[in-house]
C-alpha cells in the first residue's frame, strides 16, 4: 500500500484525483435509462430577504414525476453570506424529514456567522420559475473575462430535454434527458454549467485514468462518474474506493488577461451518490451534475481566488487538519506477515545495522489472537515479550503502532471469553438489524459485530478498550485504523441464525478476484430479476412512473426506519455506479440500524471519520496532552482533524499489492521519502521489501532520508500551517505559479511547500527523467545536492534531468530561506536534538523569506511555540526575527548563502565580523558557506555581507 501520504491531513481535505468513464472489469453493467426530464422542478412562492441573506419557500412546479422515490413537495432555500469568503446555499425539505449530517458529527465553522451581502465577494442570483440559481464573483465586471460565466450555474434546468438526449453514455446505455431540480426522498438531482473543458480538481477519493486534472468530457475526453460510496477494494482504476469527499475546485483561466481565478464547491453531504462531470456534444458548456440518494442539496462556495486561498477557506469551514507528532515524520516499517515478536524485532535490528533510519515499527494483524482488536497472540506474540520489545523500542528513541480493526469478532459461547465484545454488549454499542437483533457480518476472525458510533457509549468503550491493550500490553504510540468503510465479508447479517462455531469465511478473501466474484445481494434483492447491476430494472427500464404503483414515502429518520413496510432501503430505486453493485455488498446492508433509529444507508459514508474521531479523543485520553497520531483508511469530510490517511492496497510498489523489485523498491523509497506520511507496508505472502535487503535500495533510502530529515523543520512549519491556517503542504505546481496553463494537468511532480520541487523517475529502466519548471525562466531554480542553477525554458517545456538508480531529483526555488537540520542522526528525537543549519536562496533582486514554527513536537496545542522569520533584502543581509514563549535550544552551525554573486569582504553576525576561517565562497555556485557557527538562535538577529 505504499502508504506514503498523510493525504487527508493535508487534503483533510482534498483527494484530488480523477475517474473517466471507461467500464472497468468488475463495474456494474447499468443497463438502465434515467430519464427524469418529466420531473416539473420548482417554483419560488415565497422570499424573505435581509442584508445577510434569503430565505425561499419553493413548490413543486407540476405533477410529481416521482422518479426514484417520491417527489418532495416544499422545499426551503436558505442563503447566508456567511463570511466574505464564503456562502451557503442550503436546499431542503422544508419538513426536515431528509438525513442531513449532525452537528455532532462534523461540526462546521458555519451557521453561527453571517455577513452584510454587499461585503461578500460571491453573489447569489436566482430565477423563480422554474426555480434556479447562479453563484457570481461581486467583483465580477466587464473587465473581469475570467469570471464573465457564473461560478455556478443551475439554469441549465430551464433547457429543454429535446436535443440533447442522449448525452452521456454511462456504461454505453443510460441517457440523460434533461436538468430540472429534483428532490425526492430517495434522489436529489442539481445540475450545473461550467466552462467548456473545465479546470475541476478533486471529488475523491480515486484512483484515476484521467489524473489529478478531471476529465469533464470535452476533447475527446469519456467525462466523469464518480461515485461516493465508501468501500473496501484492492486499489481499482476510475472506480469508488476507501474515502468520500464531495468537493472540488475550479480554476478558471482567461486566455485574454492570462491571468486565473480559483473557487471551490462543497456539498456538504454524507449521501451516497454520482456526481457526474459531462460535456454533451451540442452544449458550449461542460456541466457537473449531482445524484444523490439521501440528504438535502447543501452547498458551500469559497471564493478563493487562488488553490490555496480556496483550500484555506474550505479548511476553515471543515476544520484544519490535525496537527501531526515531530516523530510522525520519520520513516515508518511495516507489514502484514511479520509473524511472531522475534520477525518483528529483527527488522529493527537490521535496519540499525544497515544504517537505515527507522523512526517507528508496525505490526499488521498477525499480532492478535485468533485475529481479534485489542489482543496479542499468546504464542506468537506474548504480551511480555510485546511489552519488553516497545520498551525497547521507547528506550531508543522509536515507535511503535499496531493496527485496529473496524469490527470487532462476535464472541461465540461464554468459554471462549473476549471482554471487548461482551462489553460492548453490556453497553449496548454494536449494530442492530431492523427487528432489533445484532447485526452479525464477517470479518478476518469470523463472525463480526459492527461498532455503533450513534451508541451514547460507544466512545467511552472505545477508549476503555485501546486503554486496557495499551494497558497491558502494548503501549502503542499511535493506532492505525483500517478495514472502516465499514468492511463486511458477507452480505448482511450473515451471522443471524448461523453456526457461529463455523469461522471458515468463504473464499478468503479478495473479492472481485476471479476465484472469488462477488455475487451476493442484499435481501429482498431478487438478481435471477433483475439481472447482476444491482440496479431495480426491468427490461432495462428503471421502474419508475406512472406504470408502476407509486412507493411510499420514507419516514423521517427515527427508530423503525429500517424496517418500513413497502420501502427496502437496501436497493433504492436509482443504483449509484458502486463498484461493487450493490450497495450492501462488502460492507454492512443499508438497512442496518443504529441506536438512534438512524439507518446505514444514510450514514455509510460516515463510519471511518466516526470511528477516527473516537479513537483520536481515546488516545488524548490514554495519553493527555500527547497529539494522537492516527492514519485511517476511510475518510471524509473533515476526517484531517483528527487524522492521516493512507493509500489502501495498492499495487506492485515497495508498497502493498504483489512483489515488488529492486528498482521498483528503490525508486519508491526515494519517492516516499518526500510525502508527508512515509511507510513501507507489505502484504502478506509477497516478497519481503524492507529496504536492507537490497544494497542499492539500502542506499537510495539512507540518502533520501537524510534530505527528509535535514528538511524536518521545513515540513513541521508546513504542517504547523495546515494546522492553523488550513494551507496545504503538498502542492501541485499551478497552486504557486496559477497563471501558467501548461501546468494545469502536471500531477507527476509536485512542489513540498512553495520551496521545494520534486521531480520522480515514475518509468522503469530509464536514466533521465523529464521535468517542468514553473516559472517560465523567472525563476531560479538549484539543484538540491549541488547547488547548481538549472538551465530552465521560459516557455513553460520540459527539462531533462539526470536520474540514475538511486537519485531523486529535489529542486529549490528562489527566494527562500530554509531552517533545516544540520546533521540528521538515527531517529527524528536525536536529530532534533542537534543542530539547526539555514539554507538561504536568494532571487535576482537578491531578496529572500521564510519562517520555522518550533515548539516540542508533541503536546496538543496551544503551547509555547516560537516563529522564527527569516528575510533576506537587497543581497546584502538576511533579519531574523524570532517570536514567541518556546526556548530555542539548538545552536544555529551552518549557514549557506545561494546567488551571492561576488565573493564577500566580510560577513557579520549581529554587527561581529565572522572570522575569514569560519567561512568560505565558492564562485560556481555563488555560494557563502559558513560552518561551526555555534551561535545561540533565539539572539541571531542579522547576518550581512558585503
Ligand atoms: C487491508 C489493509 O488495507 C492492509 O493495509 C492490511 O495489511 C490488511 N488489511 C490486513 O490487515
Amino acid at each position: 500500500m505504499a502508504s506514503i501520504c498523510f493525504l487527508l491531513t493535508l487534503l483533510g481535505y482534498l483527494s484530488f484525483v480523477a475517474g473517466s468513464l471507461v467500464p472497468q472489469e468488475g463495474h456494474p453493467n447499468i443497463t438502465h435509462s434515467l430519464n427524469v426530464s418529466t420531473c416539473p422542478g420548482y417554483t419560488l412562492h415565497s422570499l424573505l430577504e435581509t442584508d445577510t441573506g434569503i430565505s425561499a419557500w419553493l413548490g413543486v412546479a407540476g405533477p410529481a414525476c416521482n422518479a426514484f422515490g417520491r417527489d418532495v413537495v416544499n422545499l426551503t432555500v436558505e442563503v447566508t453570506y456567511e463570511i466574505s469568503t464564503r456562502l451557503h446555499v442550503n436546499i431542503f425539505d422544508t419538513a426536515n424529514a431528509q438525513f442531513t449530517i449532525p452537528e455532532s458529527v462534523v461540526p462546521l465553522e458555519s451557521g453561527s456567522t453571517a455577513i452584510n451581502k454587499n461585503n461578500s465577494d460571491l453573489q447569489f442570483n436566482f430565477e423563480v420559475s422554474p426555480f434556479a440559481f447562479w453563484i457570481t464573483r461581486r467583483s465580477a465586471g466587464s473587465d473581469n473575462h475570467t469570471e464573465s460565466q457564473p461560478l455556478f450555474d443551475t439554469r441549465i434546468s430551464s433547457l429543454p430535454a429535446t436535443p440533447i438526449s442522449p448525452v452521456i453514455p454511462l456504461d454505453n446505455s443510460t441517457a440523460l434527458d434533461g436538468f430540472p431540480l429534483v428532490f425526492e426522498d430517495q434522489y436529489l438531482q442539481l445540475t450545473s454549467a461550467l466552462p467548456l473543458n473545465a479546470n475541476i480538481y478533486g471529488l475523491g477519493e480515486i484512483i484515476a485514468s484521467s489524473g489529478f486534472r478531471r476529465d469533464v468530457g470535452a476533447n475527446g475526453g469519456n467525462g466523469t462518474i464518480q461515485t461516493m460510496w465508501a468501500r473496501d477494494i484492492t486499489d481499482p482504476i476510475d472506480q469508488n474506493i476507501y474515502g468520500v469527499h464531495p468537493v472540488y475546485m475550479e480554476h478558471r483561466f482567461d486566455e485574454a488577461t492570462q491571468k486565473s481565478q480559483t473557487h471551490g464547491v462543497l456539498l456538504f453531504s454524507a449521501s451516497g451518490s454520482d456526481i457526474l462531470l459531462l460535456t454533451p456534444p451540442s452544449f458550449n458548456t461542460s456541466l457537473i451534475q449531482y445524484r444523490m440518494i439521501t440528504g438535502t442539496l447543501d452547498l458551500y462556495f469559497f471564493s478563493g481566488p487562488t488553490p490555496q486561498t480556496v483550500i484555506e477557506q474550505y479548511g476553515q469551514l471543515i476544520g484544519f487538519p490535525t496537527w501531526q507528532p515531530y516523530f510522525g515524520f520519520g520513516f515508518h516499517l511495516c507489514r502484514w506477515g511479520y509473524s511472531n515478536v522475534s520477525e518483528t524485532k529483527e527488522q529493527v535490528t537490521k535496519m540499525r545495522e544497515a544504517g537505515i533510519p527507522l523512526e517507528v515499527m508496525w505490526n499488521d494483524i498477525d499480532l492478535y489472537h485468533a485475529v481479534r482488536d485489542f489482543t496479542t497472540d499468546p504464542v506468537s506474540f506474548p504480551a511480555s515479550e510485546m511489552k519488553a520489545f516497545i520498551d525497547e523500542l521507547h528506550a531508543n528513541n522509536q515507535h511503535y503502532i499496531p493496527i485496529v480493526d473496524a469490527a470487532v469478532a462476535k464472541q461465540i459461547n461464554s468459554s471462549d471469553i473476549y471482554d471487548p465484545y461482551t462489553r460492548g454488549v453490556e453497553l449496548q454499542t454494536f449494530m442492530k438489524n431492523p427487528d432489533d437483533s445484532e447485526y452479525i457480518g464477517q470479518v478476518w476472525p469470523g463472525y463480526t459485530v459492527f461498532p455503533d458510533w450513534f451508541s451514547k457509549n460507544a466512545e467511552t468503550w472505545w477508549t476503555e478498550a485501546l486503554k486496557n491493550w495499551s494497558q497491558s500490553a502494548i503501549d502503542f504510540d499511535g493506532i492505525w485504523l483500517d478495514m472502516n468503510e465499514v468492511s463486511s465479508f458477507c452480505t448482511g447479517s450473515c451471522g443471524t441464525g448461523a453456526d457461529l462455531s463455523n469461522t471458515t469465511i468463504p473464499g478468503l478473501f479478495l473479492p472481485g478476484t476471479p476465484e472469488s466474484p462477488v455475487v451476493d445481494y442484499p435481501e429482498g434483492y431478487d438478481s435471477s430479476k433483475w439481472g447482476p447491476s444491482g440496479n431495480v430494472s426491468i427490461n432495462g427500464t428503471l421502474t419508475f412512473g406512472s406504470d408502476t404503483p407509486i412507493p411510499p414515502m420514507l419516514l423521517k429518520r427515527g427508530l423503525g426506519a429500517g424496517k418500513q413496510s413497502g420501502i427496502s432501503v437496501n436497493d433504492p430505486p436509482y443504483a449509484i455506479h458502486n463498484g461493487n453493485g450493490p450497495l450492501s455488498v462488502h460492507t454492512l446492508a443499508t438497512n442496518a440500524t443504529h441506536a438512534n433509529g438512524l439507518i446505514e444507508l444514510d450514514t455509510h459514508n460516515l463510519h471511518g471519520l466516526m470511528e477516527t474521531k473516537a479513537t483520536h479523543q481515546a488516545l488524548l485520553s490514554i495519553h493527555p496532552s500527547k497529539r494522537p497520531f492516527i492514519i485511517s483508511r476511510s475518510t471524509t469530510l473533515s476526517s484531517g482533524r483528527y487524522a492521516g490517511h493512507w493509500l489502501g492496497d495498492n499495487f506492485n510498489t515497495c508498497g502493498f499489492i504483489g512483489n515488488t523489485d529492486e528498482e521498483l523498491c528503490n525508486r519508491w523509497m526515494q519517492l516516499s521519502a518526500f510525502m508527508p506520511f512515509f511507510r513501507n507496508h507489505n502484504q502478506r505472502g509477497a516478497l519481503s521489501q524492507e529496504p536492507y535487503r537490497w544494497d542499492s535500495v539500502a542506499e537510495a533510502s539512507r540518502k533520501a532520508i537524510g534530505v527528509r530529515y535535514q528538511l524536518l523543520p521545513y515540513w513541521y512549519t508546513l504542517f504547523a500551517n495546515a494546522s492553523m491556517m488550513g494551507t496545504p503542504p503538498i502542492r501541485a505546481l499551478f497552486y504557486e505559479f496559477p497563471d501558467e496553463p501548461e501546468l494545469f494537468s502536471v500531477d507527476r511532480q509536485f512542489l513540498i511547500g512553495r520551496e521545494i520541487l520534486i521531480t520522480p523517475v515514475l518509468t522503469p529502466n530509464v536514466s533521465t527523467v523529464n521535468g517542468i519548471f514553473p516559472g517560465r525562466g523567472t525563476v531560479v531554480w538549484r539543484d538540491w545536492y549541488t547547488h547548481n542553477v538549472v538551465n530552465t525554458t521560459n516557455d513553460g517545456s520540459t527539462t531533462s534531468l539526470p536520474a540514475p538508480l538511486g537519485h531523486i531529483n529535489v529542486h529549490i526555488r528562489d527566494g527562500s530561506v530554509l531552517l533545516l537540520h544540520d546533521k540528521p542522526v538515527y531517529t527524528v528525537t536525536e536529530t532534533r536534538a542537534g543542530p539547526f543549519a539555514l539554507l538561504v536562496c536568494l532571487s535576482n533582486d537578491g531578496s529572500a523569506f521564510g519562517t520555522a514554527y518550533i515548539d516540542d513536537g508533541e503536546t496538543v496545542p496551544p503551547t509555547p511555540n516560537t516563529t522564527l522569520t527569516f528575510e533576506a533584502s537587497k543581497g546584502q543581509k538576511l533579519e531574523l526575527s524570532p517570536k514567541g514563549s518556546f526556548r530555542i535550544s539548538q545552536t544555529l552551525e551552518t549557514l549557506i548563502i545561494l546567488g551571492v554573486p561576488r565573493e564577500p569582504a566580510q560577513i557579520l553576525l549581529n554587527g561581529q565580523r565572522v572570522h575569514s576561517n569560519s567561512w568560505k565562497y565558492i564562485a560556481a555556485q555563488e555560494k557563502v558557506v559558513l560552518t561551526g557557527m555555534n551561535v545561540n538562535l533565539n539572539i541571531l538577529t542579522r547576518i550581512s555581507w558585503s
